[in-house]
């Protein structure tokens, strides 16, 4: 996740300089990213660009950012996902001549075939990242004798993936061309000048007049026009009819409306799930063949990150027939005798940077056991030192408790674990095809199932608020998700929760239910359900207030229970990153009745870097 902003403005129609504009415009999109930043400018025709790893306030001081001239200026700050963070790798990329320059939000899936074909044109790439080709394409299009505009139509057409795009092309010195597929892209409209941004804050003190881009849609701006169309079927869209008035605080505005950080990244758990399975490519291929030739499967992981692992366990066991071993990262010196060359540990972090992780990698890695790592954050520590790293791009997550984090892994290790199962033969073809049919329609159910469970989650969670204690109890795949949401309780709402795989409540925790305990079940539609049906009963016989997570499917259990949350129906062996949105709106809701920050949970930090 990166932000993007583009100024074009005449002279005078702003109050300060259009460079001074879009260095505050990128302090404010910080948030979705800061390992380094740029801006380009036309100037007389040609395209100036000044870029560098770092953080804003850095690169700014050694590069000038807010001094370059111009009217039409675009700017970038980088959430690094193909290439690590450096000058080069930074925002804006250039074509060979240097007079096309693309800042971008987004993953270009195509790009390694688009660059293979443009490095046999003879175009010379000087960055790792996806975006380059965008500019080389453009590049392309316009020496085949297209205009610039059709060009950059074009290049919109080749390419697969998601984007946000503001585009200059030193030609058109007042326009800057804009492209949008699943990141977003607002448009600010001023009085001689305009804006694109990937989100209000950027420019909120200058204008409150928008329009949001729809997917596929492209255009350019002028300082005192604005241009938008469909790009599949070449509408020209009546801006008139689009253009909102808002009224957001620039507090409520840096939360994209919401009034938590965490309430925000509950919600972009659709798109972080697209864009995780978007940005999947050989680097799934390179993890599969090592765990295919290991001896042992190792799993590790702390906290959140450690209940992704566990739903690992469970589909490397359940689909592909492997036998794994989780353990959480901080006990990692129990292996020190028994690991060796050939076993493989699969390392979880969504920092990179958790000490416990990173030790157990170490140790591993000592012993002669190669390390795959799943991360969030490109170049940090665990992935640096693993022989493989599988990113999820969830984007950065502010909110301490991991939501869009916790999603975006099980989306990697369910992804992994079907090529396993198909790859050693444990499925045919048409299974395995199904399966990632649905792992495709994953981030569609996301969203429903946000709009399904939002009202339902306060209530409860508003009911639940003034208990000491509850249990979370699951079965197979639902052990996970009873151990997240509890985990999620426990963090930002101070209420003691226990998760059990339900069978073994009845070996000790039933001996605290009372009346009006609030136990909350996870009922997949798998094997298992009639057995957690009997707990339910169980337990309602000792008074317990029963609270389930169920699908939509479900005939049996809505009727026993006291409150059911209804979820879409999925493959059972998918359940965790549905059936986890209610837990995580559950634990947010109580936090909030309760008065504490869910941004901000006391004694626990985003990232523990101390043993
Ligand atoms: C801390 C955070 C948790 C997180 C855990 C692991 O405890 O508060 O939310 O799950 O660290 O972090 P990692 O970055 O390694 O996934």
């Amino acid at each position: 996740m990166c932000g993007i902003i583009g100024i074009t403005s005449r002279p005078g129609k702003v109050p300060e300089s259009p460079a001074f504009i879009v260095r505050k415009g990128l302090e404010r999109l910080e948030y979705r990213g800061y390992d380094s930043v740029g801006v380009a400018s036309i100037v007389d025709y040609s395209i100036i660009v000044r870029k560098g790893k770092g953080k804003i306030k850095d690169v700014n001081r050694r590069k000038h950012l807010d001094r370059v001239p111009g009217y039409t200026i675009i700017g970038h700050t980088r959430w690094a996902t193909h290439g690590r963070p450096s000058d080069v790798n930074a925002h804006p990329h250039i074509d060979c001549n240097g007079v096309i320059a693309v800042v971008h939000n987004g993953i270009i899936q195509n790009y390694l075939e688009l660059r293979e074909k443009l490095t046999k044109l003879g175009h010379k790439f000087r960055s790792e990242t996806d975006t380059e080709v965008i500019a080389h394409l453009i590049e392309h299009f316009i020496s085949e004798g297209l205009k610039p505009y059709d060009a950059f139509k074009k290049a919109i057409r080749s390419l697969k993936g998601s984007f946000a795009l503001g585009v200059l092309i030193s030609s058109e010195k007042d326009k800057i061309f804009f492209a949008r597929k699943d990141s977003p892209l607002i448009i600010g409209l001023g009085d001689g000048y305009n804006f694109i941004a990937s989100d209000i804050p950027a420019f909120l003190e200058y204008t409150r007049k928008v329009i949001i881009v729809h997917d596929f849609e492209v255009g350019y701006i002028t300082p005192d026009s604005v241009h938008l169309e469909n790009v599949l079927t070449g509408e020209v869209i009546d801006i008139n009819k689009r253009i909102h008035v808002i009224d957001w605080t620039p507090d409520m505005a840096a939360k994209g409306g919401y009034p938590h950080f965490m309430l925000k990244e509950i919600h972009e758990q659709p798109r972080a799930l697209k864009d995780t399975i978007h940005g999947l490519g050989v680097e799934v291929e390179n993890a599969i063949k090592l765990i295919m030739n290991a001896n042992r499967i190792f799993i590790t992981a702390a906290g959140t990150s450690f209940h992704a692992g566990l739903v690992g366990d469970y589909l490397f066991n359940i689909l592909a027939g492997y036998t794994s071993i989780p353990f959480i990262a901080s006990e990692y010196s129990k292996y020190k005798n028994s690991v060796g060359e050939g076993d493989v540990l699969i390392a979880i972090s969504q920092s990179g940077e958790t000490i416990d992780t990173l030790m157990a990698l170490r140790l591993f890695k000592k012993l002669g056991a190669k390390v795959i790592a799943i991360s969030n954050v490109v170049g940090s520590a665990i992935p640096r030192e693993s022989d493989v790293t599988v990113y999820t791009r969830a984007g950065p997550e502010i909110g301490v408790a991991a939501t869009k984090t916790f999603t975006s892994q099980v989306m990697v290790l369910s992804w992994i674990a079907v090529k396993l199962a198909y790859y050693t033969g444990r499925i045919d073809e048409t299974t395995y095809k199904s399966l990632l049919g649905d792992l495709h329609r994953v981030p569609e159910l996301a969203n429903k199932t946000l709009t399904l469970v939002e009202g339902e989650t306060k209530l409860i969670g508003e009911e639940i608020s003034d208990r000491h204690s509850v249990y979370y109890l699951g079965r197979g795949i639902g052990v996970p998700i009873a151990l997240e949401g509890a985990l999620k309780l426990k963090e930002i709402a101070y209420i003691h929760a226990e998760a059990y795989p339900a069978g073994e409540s009845k070996h000790g925790p039933i001996a605290l239910v009372e009346d009006g305990f609030p136990v909350i079940f996870i009922i997949v539609e798998d094997e298992m359900k009639k057995h957690i049906l009997g707990n339910i009963e169980e337990m309602k016989a000792r008074g317990a207030y029963t609270i389930g997570v169920v699908s939509d499917e479900d005939k049996e259990a809505r009727k026993l229970l006291d409150r059911a949350i209804t979820v879409p129906y999925i493959e059972p062996v998918f359940s965790p990153i549905i059936y986890i949105i209610p837990l995580q709106l559950l634990a947010y809701y109580t936090a909030v009745k309760k008065g504490y920050d869910p941004d901000k949970p006391r004694n626990l930090a985003k990232t523990v870097t101390v043993e």
